[in-house]
């Protein structure tokens, strides 16, 4: 099989930079004197935290999760593996969290129930990217930057074997041919 390569640009980088913009001025307005709590969670989603936070017209204190899927690169399996948790308690907080996709929602899903489960005021969820063919769980996400169709994703954070985060275009991977 040939190597992994980049293939066709699925969101170009004016097009990104705008869309950060919009949603950074829905939640400025949304989050106006309430306080908020930005969640990235790692790795995937590092650049849209950190554009999105410098977009924000209100203030904010920012916290990381790492966390691991158990299955292969491309699909999960729904179990997650804390890597690394919030530095500090978020109750009473308003939580967003800030993540890169949402392919079949189970990462995310599992994600809501255990930041729940610590009795944050509110926890809404700003995703990058969606895949709606690919939702196998209904999830409320607040903040949605693209749909995109069911193609593997690199860029822009997304990586595929850890490779491919540096693009500062969203691409599609091509795997063959
Ligand atoms: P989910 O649990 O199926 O929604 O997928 C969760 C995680 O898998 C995402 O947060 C990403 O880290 C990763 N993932 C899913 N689809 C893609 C993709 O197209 N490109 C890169 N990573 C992806
Ligand atoms: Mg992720």
């Amino acid at each position: 099989m040939a190597e992994p390569r980049v293939g066709e640009v699925l969101v170009q980088r004016d097009e990104l930079a705008h869309r950060v913009r919009e949603l950074g001025a829905e939640i400025s307005a949304d989050y106006e004197g309430r306080d908020l709590l930005l969640v990235g969670v790692l790795k995937g989603a590092f650049f849209f935290l950190s554009d999105l936070m410098r977009v924000l017209a209100v203030p904010c204190e920012v916290d990381f999760m790492a966390v691991a899927s158990y299955g292969d690169s491309t699909s999960t399996s729904g179990v997650v593996r804390i890597l690394k948790d919030l530095d500090a308690p978020i109750q009473g907080r308003e939580v967003l969290i800030v993540e890169d996709i949402v392919d079949s929602g189970l990462t995310l899903s599992y994600l809501l129930r255990m930041l729940q489960a610590r009795e944050p005021k509110s926890v809404e969820v700003c995703a990058l990217l969606t895949k709606p063919e690919r939702r196998k769980v209904d999830l409320p996400i607040r903040y949605t930057g693209f749909e995109i169709p069911d193609r593997f994703a690199i860029g822009y954070g997304l990586d595929h074997a850890e490779r491919f985060r540096e693009l500062p275009y969203v691409a599609v991977l091509e795997e063959d041919g």
